[in-house]
Formats: C-alpha cells, sequence, structure tokens
C-alpha cells in the first residue's frame, strides 16, 4: 500500500470513526430451546445497556439465522450469510452463555464456527447462567474467543440457576448484579472503541 493511500485510509476510517461515534454491539442469546431462559436473561442486559445511551445494543438471537448443522450442506443456506453479514457489522459483542454439561451450547459452537473474519478484532463481555453460574461454559468460550482474536473483558456477571431464577424458570435477578453488568459493559465499550481503529 502506497503512503498516500495508507494516509487517505486511515483519514476516511478516522473521519467515518468520528461522524458515526456510536458503536454498534450484538447480545448474542447463546441458547436455541424451546422453553430457553436466554431471552429473559438477554432483554434484562439490553435494558441496563439501553439506558447507559453509549452505543446502539441489539439482540441477535442464532434461532433467527437457520444455521444448518456446520458441514452437513453446501453452505448456500441464506441465513448463514446473513449471519456473518450481521456480525460484521458490529463492533462488539455481549454473549448470553448458558452451561451444558460444563461447556457452551451446541448451538452457539455452531454460531461460532460459521465466521471467521466477522468475529476478528471486537471486543466481547460474557453474562453466563447455570448452577455455578456458568463459569465452567464461561471458561470454555474464553479459549474460543482467544483463536477468533475477539477481546474477551475480565468483568464476568454471573447468574445463579439457584438464586436468580424462580423455580429454575422466570428470571428474578438480584439487584447487585446491575453494576456487574455496567462494569462488563464500560469494558466492552472502551475495548470496542479501540479496536475499531484497527480493522
Ligand atoms: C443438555 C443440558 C445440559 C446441561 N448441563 C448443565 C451443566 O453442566 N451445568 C449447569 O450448571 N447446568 C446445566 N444445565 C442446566 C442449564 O444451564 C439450564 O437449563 C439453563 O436454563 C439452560 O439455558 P437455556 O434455558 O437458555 O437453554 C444443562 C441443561 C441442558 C439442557
Amino acid at each position: 500500500m502506497g503512503l498516500f493511500t495508507k494516509l487517505f485510509t486511515q483519514t476516511t476510517k478516522e473521519e467515518e470513526i468520528m461522524t458515526n461515534p456510536k458503536l454498534k454491539i450484538g447480545i448474542i442469546l447463546g441458547s436455541t430451546r424451546q422453553g430457553r431462559l436466554s431471552p429473559q436473561v438477554g432483554g434484562w442486559v439490553k435494558g441496563i445497556a439501553d439506558s447507559r445511551n453509549d452505543a446502539e445494543y441489539e439482540i441477535v438471537d442464532i434461532a433467527d439465522y437457520n444455521l444448518p448443522l456446520l458441514g452437513t450442506t453446501d453452505g448456500t443456506e441464506p441465513g448463514i450469510a446473513k449471519w456473518n453479514e450481521k456480525l460484521a457489522s458490529l463492533d462488539g459483542f455481549v454473549f448470553i452463555v448458558q452451561e451444558y454439561n460444563h461447556s457452551i451450547t451446541g448451538a452457539l459452537k455452531n454460531a461460532i464456527d460459521f465466521a471467521r473474519e466477522a468475529w476478528n478484532n471486537k471486543a466481547a463481555g460474557i453474562v453466563s447462567y447455570g448452577s455455578t453460574g456458568g463459569a465452567r461454559a464461561a471458561e470454555h468460550l474464553r479459549g474460543i474467543c482467544g483463536e477468533l482474536k475477539i477481546a474477551d473483558v475480565r468483568t464476568h456477571p454471573t447468574l445463579s440457576l439457584f438464586t436468580d431464577f424462580e423455580n429454575f424458570s422466570v428470571f428474578k435477578p438480584a439487584e447487585l448484579h446491575k453494576a456487574n453488568i455496567n462494569a462488563m459493559l464500560d469494558e466492552v465499550i472502551a475495548w470496542s472503541g479501540a479496536l475499531k481503529t484497527l480493522r
């Protein structure tokens, strides 16, 4: 790349960041089963996020994309391209993670595997739930993030199936989690902004 082209490209990138300062953050629902709890958790996170007024937050539901099982089709299903386009349009992510057999769901792993560049050089926060706050699933996700050049932030709100849900089904989060969600979002916004300059 010539010096002029490099300078010009840098300028347009900086201009874009200055004229379009609101970052786009996708809140990704990691489960797809019928009766899943993730929409309740994702909706609660979005409510807190929206009240900050610092980014455009949206729920990204894997179930909407009808992704096949990776490798079982010729890859021409429209949902695959749509999924990649959605991820590419985002500057950062909040993963809503639930623990299935001490790991993330197969649906989330499958969806993650369907994209590569669209994940790179972006930040992510993790909000997890399970009997031990979904901690084991979240730690697995951190390993996957490393491979995809997703910068996963430190603050990690963990929700307990025993104390943050009534009858393991109605989400009633303890008040203390709100501060943790905000602390996690502070980190996601800071890193998403910084990484935007790198892309
Ligand atoms: C296949 C399966 C495996 C599970 N394994 C675990 C587990 O290892 N640890 C845990 O804490 N909860 C486990 N659970 C409980 C889930 O965390 C709980 O049902 C949660 O609500 C699932 O998220 P969802 O409702 O969004 O699908 C499991 C649930 C399922 C369906």
